[in-house]
């Protein structure tokens, strides 16, 4: 070939070769150091929507005023996203001195406050992204986080702009009977067309992003709640009137007194109280995420109100539970105290994280919540944070804001605050926050407001700690002890990897809840907090005639990876005697985490294999024996470490190998305890009746039983998960058992899975789990059913939770998702490609799977990464997938 011609492009077309290679305009990048005050302010906005499915019609009338915080500016900027001004008019007149610059409307004002009125028209019906006013069966409803405000009207769609909002709206009175917004009920009224009208008031200025409104056919659960100031409260939640399930109002009580159990702990634990005359809850099937804390009228996916015990799992209530606290709290931390920008998300995410956490654990077992809260930070956002999406919980600089409602906003920003309250003790705790809340109330705040309000009112010193503000990535800690003569020396080092963008990190505050136990009696003199302040630190103490044994990281009080070199009797030991239930299950794990990294990475012969076999099975022998313990804690400790968390333990993840080697220890202990396995199921089978403590931990453990038994004994277990089904009384049971069988090759499988899809046939909420049940079974055939449930006249990609519900699970599969074939990468892109046009939010949360390929074995690593460039090449992704699909493969 000549080099002097110009190549020929794949296509053969030389003249292609010349110009620049077609890539479609990168998304800007928003940095968090480019904020800059809005130059107006909007302290009034009047809404007035005449709804129809197809059709509704906004005018808004802003009173917009020069910001004297901004730089001056005659230009208000608008945002808008997907639509068109239909009517602009400013004081009145109508005017032409607007233009469009990209999504945006700029509107020349001369003076210093004006009235701007904008009319919009929009297609709810056709919004298949969820975000703005969309179209749910026959209902409208709205989400404005983070940027859906935009999409019905053009407003300065930014956290920052505080205003009061009045809403009038107006629609068919049989199509719409109910017509709700922000705040309390001000008016209503009809016309004699059949139309009628309501009218809102909001008295607490926000965000245009807290902003809702939704109309429809609903009935309604009342109930109140009277303040610490004797304020009355009027409840409502709310949900559809016709609906395929039946009887979904009888479904929402377990909310209800979740909502009013939330009002009272926050008036009690942190002085919090609810502020207007109504408080309203909505259900919606078609959501994207979880819930939405819009002021007085939350918005919640079906999944997080809906329960009875027919039809919803332990699992589910507690979830219920969760998450209405968690929107009912961001009334303070997040509504009455809004963010600045959006990097300042964790403000009130992470926040508001640990206060339902403490909220959950109030009203349940404070350990066991704690176990599973650590359990969901290390399978979730370790992993982001070892990988290519890794960012600090107040991130720099982003390209799409729904791409960070991530783990680490979340889980690990509420992390950080924990570890201030720690630090503290929650009384002084307490003070910072009591004034965080009042010197903020009202206004839009940025993360180093709440971090100088903690300082202040609990008069810490957060100086270094506000690296755990701005530096990614989980550190990890070396542990060791030594001992002479009476003084045990505790040696501390730490680490924090590298992140993308940051290559240099800085030791980082790391407080350290630890006792030394003593071997003998297997007690200890009390806990204490160190905090490990430098890269290498030791600590000493004294009066120690012996080596104690060291129990460290109690109750996870900091967010780190512990690599400790203890013996594995150690291990044994705190299993056996560590008082902190966090420290005992950790504990367990270690054992067992060790025991299978050493088998994977081939450190293990056959003697030391079957010794550290023995160790974890007389480990686990104790806990089946311990009447000490109660069933849920006991549940527990006797759960496997999963197969994302053994793969981040490995310098390469083989995923089959880690598949094989977890399952072929779930057998060998179900063999060696079978008939302890047995007798639980037993006894569990007497006691798990009912919704108290006791009853929950029965079927919990009763689960577990049957799981142990299945990978050992999968006769008996089909036999016994057989007849667990047939004599459910409630979905916990009837679930588990169902999912022993899905992994079991027997023809109870197919009966069963029959009979749940007849039985629940028609109730979405159970139909998704009857989808997620087969996507995450052991099946062999696990590809070819994934694709069949794909072809289901019941699957759509229209409704996110049907989506997730097949795709998820799957994504945590070694036999579907990482078969070796790259079948499992190409399904997962596949499905992205066909999502990302219709809804890219819920699209681009599927990329994360596919990111992780840097970890893994390389011959699955190529597949992936030839799966995100597949992606990459579609000629039309959306900004959300653009951005993760381009970091993914960075
Ligand atoms: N702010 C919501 C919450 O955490 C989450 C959410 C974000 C919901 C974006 C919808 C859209 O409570
Ligand atoms: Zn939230």
């Amino acid at each position: 070939m000549d080099i002097a011609r110009t190549p020929a492009t794949p296509d053969g077309n030389p003249e292609m070769a010349d110009a620049a290679p077609v890539k479609p305009t990168e998304p800007p990048l928003i940095r968090r150091e480019d904020y800059k005050p809005y130059p107006w302010r909007v302290p009034e906005v009047s809404l007035d929507f005449t709804l129809g499915l197809t059709k509704t019609r906004i005018r808004s009338t802003m009173l917009v005023e020069r910001n004297p915080a901004g730089e001056a500016s005659s230009v208000l900027r608008l945002n808008g996203d997907e639509i068109t001004p239909v009517e602009i008019t400013v004081d009145g007149q109508a005017i032409n001195s607007w233009s469009m610059d990209g999504d945006d409307l700029c509107v020349t004002l001369p003076g210093e406050s004006h009235e701007v009125q904008i009319v919009t028209e929009i297609d709810p019906a056709a919004n298949s992204k969820l975000m703005g006013l969309y179209a749910s069966n026959g209902m409208l409803c709205t989400q404005c986080e983070a940027e859906g405000f935009r999409r019905i009207t053009f407003f300065p769609d930014r956290p920052d702009v505080l205003s009061t909002y009045r809403v009038r709206m107006e629609g068919p009175r049989d199509r719409f009977p109910i017509l709700l917004s922000n705040g309390d009920r001000v008016a209503t009224g009809e016309a004699a067309d059949g139309t009628h009208w309501a009218e809102w008031h909001d008295p607490w200025p926000k965000p245009s992003y807290l902003f809702a409104l939704v109309a429809g056919d609903l009935v309604c659960n009342r109930d109140s709640f009277t303040t610490m100031s004797g304020r009355q409260v009027e409840l409502g939640i709310w949900v559809r009137a016709t609906n395929e399930n039946g009887g979904d109002l009888a479904r929402t009580e377990h909310a209800m007194q979740s909502v009013k159990h939330a009002m009272k702990w926050d008036e009690e634990t942190f002085g919090r109280e609810y502020d207007l005359d109504t408080f309203n809850i909505v259900a919606v099937s078609d959501f994207n995420m979880g819930a939405m804390e819009n002021k007085g009228l939350n918005v919640f996916n079906t999944k997080y109100v809906l329960a009875d015990v027919e039809t919803a799992t332990d699992g589910d209530y507690d979830a219920i539970e969760g998450v209405i606290g968690h929107e009912y709290f961001h009334n303070w931390s997040g509504d009455r105290v809004t963010c600045r920008d959006w990097f300042q998300l964790s403000l009130k995410e992470g926040f508001t994280v640990l206060r339902d956490q403490l909220f959950s654990a109030a009203m349940n077992s404070e350990p066991v919540k704690r176990i599973e809260d650590v359990r969901v930070l290390r399978s979730v956002q370790f992993p982001e944070d070892s990988g290519p999406l890794a960012h600090p919980i107040r991130p720099d600089s982003y390209r799409e804001i729904s791409n960070f409602y991530t783990a680490t906003v979340y889980n690990k920003g509420a992390e950080v605050i924990r570890m201030m309250r720690t630090m503290a003790g929650p009384e002084r705790f307490r003070k910072g926050t009591d004034l965080y809340f009042a010197s903020h109330d009202g206004e839009a705040a940025t993360c180093e407001d709440f971090v100088r309000s903690i300082e202040q009112g609990a008069g810490l010193d957060l100086g270094q700690f506000r690296l755990w503000y701005s530096q990614a990535g989980t550190p990890k800690v070396s542990v060791s002890l030594d001992h002479a003569n009476d003084t045990a020396t505790l040696n501390l080092s730490q680490t924090v990897p590298p992140t993308p963008g940051q290559p240099d990190k800085k030791p980082m505050p790391i407080p350290l809840r630890l006792a030394l136990f003593d071997r003998k009696t297997g007690k200890h003199h009390g806990e204490q907090l160190v905090t490990l302040t430098e890269a290498q630190q030791s600590f000493s103490f004294s009066g120690f005639a012996e080596a104690p044994v060291l129990s460290i990281n109690r109750g996870f009080s900091a967010p780190v990876a512990i690599d400790r070199a203890v013996s594995n009797d150690d291990l044994v030991f705190l299993a056996q005697h560590d008082d902190d239930p966090f420290a005992r299950c950790e504990a367990m794990q270690d054992l067992v985490v060790r025991h299978l990294c050493g088998a994977l990475s081939g450190s293990l012969d056959d003697r030391a294999r079957e010794q550290g076999r023995q160790a974890i099975g007389a480990a686990f022998a104790a806990v089946l024996g311990d009447g000490s313990l109660d069933d849920l804690m006991r549940g527990e400790l006797l759960i496997l470490p999963g197969e994302t968390y053994l793969s981040e333990q490995m310098l390469v993840a083989e995923p089959a190998a880690i598949h094989d080697e977890r399952e072929g220890l779930k057998a060998w202990l179900g063999t060696t305890l079978e008939a302890r396995f047995v007798a639980l199921h037993e006894r569990a089978t007497a006691a798990g009746h009912g919704t108290s403590a006791a009853a929950k931990g029965a079927r919990k453990v009763k689960t577990q039983a049957l799981a142990y038994l299945a990978a050992a004994a999968p006769g008996r277990a089909a036999g016994l998960a057989a007849a667990q089904y047939d004599a459910a009384d409630n979905m916990t049971d009837r679930q588990s058992a169902l999912m022993v069988l899905t992994g079991l090759d027997t023809p109870e499988r197919t009966h069963k899975l029959l009979d749940f899809y007849d039985r629940f046939k028609g109730n979405a909420l159970v139909i998704d789990k009857w989808f997620s049940l087969q996507s995450s079974s052991l099946n062999p055939n696990l590809l070819e059913h994934v694709k069949a449930l794909a072809e289901h006249p019941d699957f759509t990609l229209k409704n996110p939770n049907r989506v997730r519900s097949l795709y998820m699970p799957f994504t945590g599969t070694a036999q579907g998702f990482h078969a070796a074939s790259g079948e499992g990468y190409r399904i997962i892109a596949d499905l992205i490609l066909a999502l990302d046009p219709l809804n890219p939010q819920t699209a681009a949360r599927f990329v994360p799977p596919l990111g992780r390929w840097r970890r893994i074995e390389p011959g699955r690593a190529a597949l992936m990464r030839a799966q995100l460039e597949r992606i990459a090449a579609a000629p039309k992704l959306s900004r959300d997938t653009h951005e993760q699909v381009s970091r993914s493969l960075d």
